[in-house]
């Protein structure tokens, strides 16, 4: 069993709670985008409202070595301002800096401690640096579903310290809430959106959700590698020849539910400027340079009316190079589709950087169910691998 946060005693408290604040900070050290801080406020504002005092660890980055550009101390700023609360912070993780923090940290107040990854300990899963850290707490919560799947020490090490005190936080209570469902009864029809530029890092994901899924659509580059295994011509497009032999046998068995473009656009160059042209599957021209980038507007048709049939939906990765306003029709049309869909009643989760900047260019971003803070850690949690951070917490 895993306790929930509602389980754990936190009054009078240090309650020690890896957060995964590795969020984009710009040159002048400034939070760029903080949807991460955000969503663990829940958590914070629990434990503080439950009288308890939380000493907040995380990762930014990967530093190779303790430069300022890795520091979270903007971050601390920015916490400080969205909780109205103050928030310590420590340029230590461990040692005299930490505890001299959390000493000054009174009621009603927080701590937030240096970049974990100054300490290579961390990354290492190492025994004696966890320890180091669990010395700071009385209880510990992991709120990070980011990093769930790091066996490092903050995440996994760090637990044997605290059997009988240490729990999920709320954010990755509802991120395991809403992921388990594709493994567990999901509802029905059940249709799943994969795309993005490479196979290779798909592959996985696909094939578990081609067992659950009754509609798997396919899209963006990796869809490439289908079409090429079906012996369609995609000129110069982005293909894996490791995985055409993979995704033709794919086909042959989940053909009747994975649903490939019909038509495509395709252009000379990845630019603002490209000359474009949408074709249908057989007509990829053999000469020139062209590849594909995006969806064509009859797969947008059918790839849309699959979705507005789902009672539940999962969507990770793009369906074409949206980053480019010639090639963003294909994501857009579909992040149209599953905010719609949601309206009209079905549960939506979307994973994946570039979905979720997918959907906020849509401007649907509030219309999504659930949208993962995860980006590695929720195609693994969909490959079905065990993840470090839960297993650690399992008693
Ligand atoms: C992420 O952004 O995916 C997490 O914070 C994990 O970061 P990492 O890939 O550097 O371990």
């Amino acid at each position: 069993m895993i306790r929930r946060l509602s389980e754990l005693d936190v009054e009078g408290r240090r309650v020690l709670t890896r957060v995964d604040f590795n969020v984009p900070i710009t040159p002048e050290g400034t939070v760029r985008d903080d949807t991460r801080i955000r969503a663990a406020l829940p958590t914070l504002r629990r434990i503080l409202d439950r009288g308890g005092r939380p000493i907040l660890m995380s990762h930014l980055g990967r530093p190779k070595s303790r430069t300022p550009m890795f520091s979270l101390r903007p971050v601390a700023e920015h916490l400080q301002s969205l909780l109205g609360a103050t928030v310590h912070f420590a340029d230590d993780c461990i040692g005299d800096a930490a505890r001299a923090a959390i000493e000054q940290a009174k009621d009603g107040e927080l701590v937030l401690l240096e970049n974990l990854r100054f300490h290579p300990e961390e990354e290492q899963n190492d025994a004696d640096f966890a320890a180091a850290l669990a010395s700071l707490g009385d209880a510990y919560v992991n709120d990070a579903f980011g990093t769930v799947h790091r066996a490092h020490a903050s995440i996994s090490a760090i637990t044997a310290h605290f059997v009988g005190r240490r729990a999920v936080g709320l954010l990755m209570e509802r991120e395991l809430d809403y992921l388990s469902k594709v493994f567990h009864d999901p509802p029905r029809p059940f249709v799943a959106i994969v795309g993005g530029a490479k196979i290779s890092d798909k592959i996985k994901v696909l094939e578990r959700l081609l067992e659950q899924a009754d509609v798997v659509l396919i899209g963006g580059g990796l869809a490439n590698t289908f079409l090429a295994a079906q012996r369609h011509n995609i000129g110069e497009s982005i293909v894996d020849e490791r995985y055409i032999s993979h995704a033709k046998a794919l086909y042959d068995r989940y053909g009747f539910k994975l649903y490939l473009p019909v038509d495509l656009v395709i252009a000379d160059e990845l630019s603002e400027r490209a000359l474009t042209s949408v074709v249908g599957i057989q007509e990829v021209p053999l000469d020139g340079e062209w590849k594909i980038f995006d969806i064509g507007p009859e797969t947008i048709a059918t790839f849309t009316d699959c979705i507005l049939t789902a009672a539940f939906i999962v969507w990770n990765g793009p369906m074409g190079a949206f980053e480019f306003k010639p090639f963003r029709n294909g994501t857009l049309a579909i992040a149209t589709a599953v905010a719609d869909a949601t309206d009209s009643g079905a549960t939506s989760i979307i994973g994946g950087g570039d979905s979720i900047a997918a959907v906020a260019l849509a401007g649907v971003s509030d219309r999504i169910s659930h949208i993962s803070t995860g980006g590695g850690a929720t195609l693994e949690f969909l490959e079905g691998k065990p993840l470090p951070g839960i297993v650690a917490l399992e008693e």
